[in-house]
């Protein structure tokens, strides 16, 4: 398709069109050209096709789909090629449905607990999510069907989410916020990106030339075209201009207009009209190009897929005794309501209308098990009465073991408003408690899109994290539950004990439409870790049914250059009785940097499946990025030369894998001494310590650790060489002027050309 002929021929204003959606769903067409509507569809964990009364929310219903486990889940499977999976899966509906685009994954870092969203979001770790969401990219656009990766960027809360501002310092902006989106872009080049409705420092995302264009496209190589969060557009025209190319849905031509008499004012350039449009119509025509409307949508396989899926992200949080995996041939009490009708999804625009869901108590009895089942809570009225509590309780003293369903009602977090606390519904947390009281053989499992507290957790044996595990979530847990598959899940984010253990717990939210990311790089681990303070379930954590041993680090080299690649190597063996899969984790740190730093970021991990007593080899390999920050004052990464530590295991907080390298910057910072430069500054450079030779000389002999016949013995035990360096070290140059008396002026102008030329 020549697109830019096609521009050539379309007016000004067809042109103002194109640049907002036809209706909720679809591009515009232009008939006269030939150019065609075409359709986006809600994702991201299933196809959320609505036709008739069309809303964002959720709220009218869609076609039947499956439903697959949210990001929250499939995050913890710690598996790549399994979100690859999933997204050809996702691709195929697309196909099959005709929609373009699927407006997906969702990649925002989970700042705090409390974001009503974090069940469509990976993680609290930028380098996890940003290895999912391109996997399940590189997945459903394997089958010629687009994405949308969302909402760039820094949308971490949902309170206010259309008038806050997220202000944030340039460097955590650059470890943690952005390279989700940055790992996808380079890697999976996403059809589409949906901007965020919020603001960045003070700009609305959906009229950011420097997110939109100097990041996005200029830097990272961004080729599809950018789409605005539905209803995201304030100023239209300087959308344009920043490179919003396609507005959603539409404003009934009302921005339309403005962006015509930007361009007749000459307030906006025409050629970026043009672009926009080519932009869009280069993804409408790869579409239809590529359009196999054929292609099969066989649910019933996708919903055993689901139900894969779904098993192998659940995380095993305790398993005291080994209480899991239940006996198949013992009574087992299933109790809570969670147990007949999962909570599976979250609520808003990624809720998927199900072909079928099956909750743990049918697939239970599907499979033969002697499961009885007492309801416990009321989801419905968030209650517990004392009958169904005597019920639940009485079950429980029956059985030999108990399994309670619990977990977070969707009242409790959806899409639009934040959650207030972390907290269980109290019912649920009172009916643990009586039921393990009742029965010590106790496990619970959860459903919930992010973290919770966990009052009762020193009194149940087991406890299984389920997250948001789709509609097949129920046959997934009675698998796992009964041991026909190994758990292999590991939290993609902290479990903090309190809420306001959380970092950002003093500044979520923010003050009226500001909020300010001021725990910086300190999101989730990395502060945790840093204040060695204990958490209720580390990042990474996960437990198997059989156990894993890591031995023999490898590094191919003892000092790199920050241009060459280091191979890290390490061997998982499985030393217990069943089959499972190991999640081998690399984290790196930096001890000793002059920028604050986590103690280590994850930067490498891998999921192994193993054979009792089988070992492997897991290799990571390291780039600069891999041990680099971000300098404010290059606007770029920057490795300093130094050692820095590589660990490996199966948890941030379980690492027993320990070997170093020294990686040597080929960077030189750039350097502006002045008279107010301190010494240790200087002499901490290199450089700065060659050139300051006979001028530091000079200042010891001034401050009188070199006085060799002046001064008395006292004097000289009462100031040491030591001790004046001490002191010295945060000085400023011209202290030699004041101490030294006006003819060291014209060193200190010396010496200074020296440092800087
Ligand atoms: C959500 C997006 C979604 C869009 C369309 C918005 O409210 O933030 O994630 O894709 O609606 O439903």
């Amino acid at each position: 398709m020549d697109i830019q002929k096609l521009i050539s021929q379309m007016t000004l204003e067809e042109k103002a069109s194109l640049c907002s959606g036809d209706d909720f769903w679809h591009t515009k067409a232009v008939e006269r050209l030939g150019i065609p509507r075409t359709m986006v569809s809600d994702g991201p964990h299933g196809l959320r096709k609505q036709d008739e009364a069309a809303d964002h929310l959720g709220i009218n219903d869609s076609i039947k789909a499956v439903c697959f486990p949210t990001a929250s889940a499939t995050a913890a499977s710690f598996d790549p090629d399994m979100l690859q999976v999933m997204g050809e899966a996702i691709g195929e509906s697309c196909q099959h449905e005709q929609v373009s685009v699927v407006l997906g994954p969702a990649v925002n870092i989970k700042r705090s607990p409390l974001c009503g969203r974090n069940f469509e979001y990976f993680s609290e770790d930028p380098y996890l999510a940003g290895k999912m969401c391109t996997a399940m990219i590189q997945g459903v656009q394997s089958r010629n069907i687009g994405t949308s990766i969302k909402h760039f960027a820094l949308n971490s809360q949902e309170h206010r989410r259309m008038s806050s501002s997220s202000d944030c310092d340039e460097r955590t902006i650059r470890e943690i916020y952005f390279p989700a989106f940055e790992m996808a872009v380079k890697k999976a080049q996403p059809w589409t990106v949906m901007c965020s409705y919020n603001k960045i420092n003070g700009v609305y995302a959906s009229e950011n030339h420097w997110l939109l264009t100097e990041v996005l496209r200029d830097e990272w190589g961004f080729e599809g075209y950018t789409m605005s969060d539905w209803g995201a557009v304030s100023d239209r025209a300087a959308g344009v201009a920043a490179g919003l190319d396609l507005e959603m849905p539409s404003s009934g031509g009302v921005n339309d207009r403005k962006i015509v008499e930007a361009v007749k004012a000459g307030t906006l350039d025409e050629k970026a009209v043009d672009l926009a449009c080519e932009r869009i119509l280069k993804i409408v025509f790869r579409y239809l190009e590529n359009a196999e409307p054929a292609t099969p949508w066989d649910k019933e396989k996708q919903h055993a897929m689901a139900a894969a899926i779904a098993a192998d992200c659940m995380v095993l949080l305790k398993n005291e005794g080994e209480l899991l995996p239940l006996d198949k041939g013992a009574d087992v009490a299933f109790i809570g309501e969670f147990a007949e009708k999962p909570r599976f999804q979250g609520g808003g625009s990624s809720h998927i209308n199900c072909f079928r869901t099956t909750g743990a108590v049918e697939a239970a009895k599907a499979a033969g098990l002697r499961v009885t089942y007492a309801p416990g809570y009321s989801v419905a009225e968030d209650t517990l009465t004392e009958e169904r509590l005597a019920e639940a309780v009485a079950a429980a003293k029956a059985a030999k073991a108990v399994v309670v369903f619990a977990g977070l009602p969707d009242s409790y977090e959806s899409e639009g408003y934040d959650r207030k606390h972390m907290r269980m519904p109290e019912c649920q947390n009172r009916l643990i408690e009586a039921v393990a009281a009742a029965n010590p053989n106790t496990a619970v499992v959860l459903h919930n899109g992010s973290p919770v507290e966990m009052p009762w957790i020193g009194k149940v044996r087991a406890v299984l994290e389920a997250y948001l595990g789709g509609q097949a979530v129920g046959e997934a847990a009675v698998r796992v539950l009964f041991g026909d598959v190994n758990p292999s899940g590991h939290l993609p984010e902290t479990f903090p004990v309190k809420l306001e253990d959380n970092p950002s717990y003093l500044f979520y939210g923010g003050e009226g439409n500001r909020t300010e990311y001021r725990e910086g790089v300190f999101v989730g681990y990395r502060y945790y870790d840093k204040k060695q303070a204990e958490v209720l379930f580390p990042f990474g954590h996960g437990l198997s049914y059989t156990a894993f041993e890591f031995s023999n680090i490898r590094v191919s080299a003892e000092k790199i250059k920050d241009t060459d690649t280091l191979t890290v190597t390490a061997t998982v063996t499985n030393t217990g009785k069943r089959a499972g899969k190991a999640v081998a984790q690399l984290y790196v740190g930096d001890p000793e940097s002059t920028p604050i730093r986590p103690v280590r970021e994850l930067k490498g991990f891998e999921k192994v499946a193993l054979q009792p007593g089988e070992s492997r080899d897991v290799s990571f390999t390291l780039d600069k990025r891999a041990f680099a920050y971000w300098n404010e004052e290059i606007h770029d990464w920057h490795v300093e030369t130094g050692e820095f530590t590589l660990e490996i295991g199966d948890s941030s907080r379980n690492l027993p894998l320990k070997a170093s390298v020294t990686v040597e910057s080929t960077v030189e910072l750039p350097r502006h001494y002045t008279a107010d430069s301190i010494y240790m500054d200087i002499m901490k450079d290199p450089k700065g310590r060659e050139i300051m030779g006979a001028f530091m000389k000079k200042t010891m002999a001034i401050f009188g650790a070199e006085q060799e016949s002046g001064g008395t013995d006292a004097a000289k035990e009462a100031v040491t060489e030591e001790m004046t360096m001490a002191m010295m070290q945060y000085m400023p140059l011209r202290g030699i002027i004041s101490f030294g008396g006006p003819e060291t002026a014209g060193e200190l102008r010396n010496l200074l050309e020296a440092l800087n030329g």
